[in-house]
């Protein structure tokens, strides 16, 4: 098993400017109010509602995720075996999630996944199998 000290999932808040008459704008920025650079930004639309898509961990990509849009609901694992529930459900909250995290992801009906990622996409880093993340996890 990973270390305790390994970083685990994390709900941040992020300020929002304005008001509930003109609507609001939130802001990340590098070295400001992200826990690290991002190289990329994806966004997911038109998930159907009884779609579960994730069903992976990634070695090396830290991400933070928004629900611009709708409700999303992470189950994630960390690489201690700890299982928690986050509920993105105002655009204003991210999710960081660490490196070696194991996460299935539900979306409400019109749901809008925005993700901040550490790293350019490379396939060779997911882990798509859980029996190879747990023995992953064993081995850092
Ligand atoms: P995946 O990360 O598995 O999506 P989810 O976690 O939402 O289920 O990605 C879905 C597909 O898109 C997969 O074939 C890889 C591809 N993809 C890219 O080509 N580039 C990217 O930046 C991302 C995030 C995915």
């Amino acid at each position: 098993m990973c270390k305790a000290t390994y970083p685990t999932p994390r709900i941040i808040m992020f300020d929002k400017i304005g008001s509930s008459e003109l609507g609001y704008i939130t802001i990340a920025e590098n070295q400001r109010n992200m826990p690290f650079d991002f190289k990329r930004l994806y966004w997911t639309y038109f998930t159907p509602q009884d779609v579960v898509r994730g069903g992976h961990a990634h070695k090396d990509l830290q991400q933070v995720i928004f629900a611009v849009s709708g409700i999303i609901t992470f189950n994630t694992e960390d690489c201690q075996g700890n299982k928690e529930t986050f509920i993105l459900d105002h655009p204003a909250k991210g999710l960081y999630i660490p490196n070696l995290v194991w996460r299935d992801i539900h979306f409400s009906h019109t749901a809008v996944l925005l993700c901040l990622a550490s790293e350019y996409y490379v396939e060779e880093e997911y882990i798509r199998n859980y029996r190879e993340f747990k023995n992953y996890s064993y081995e850092v």
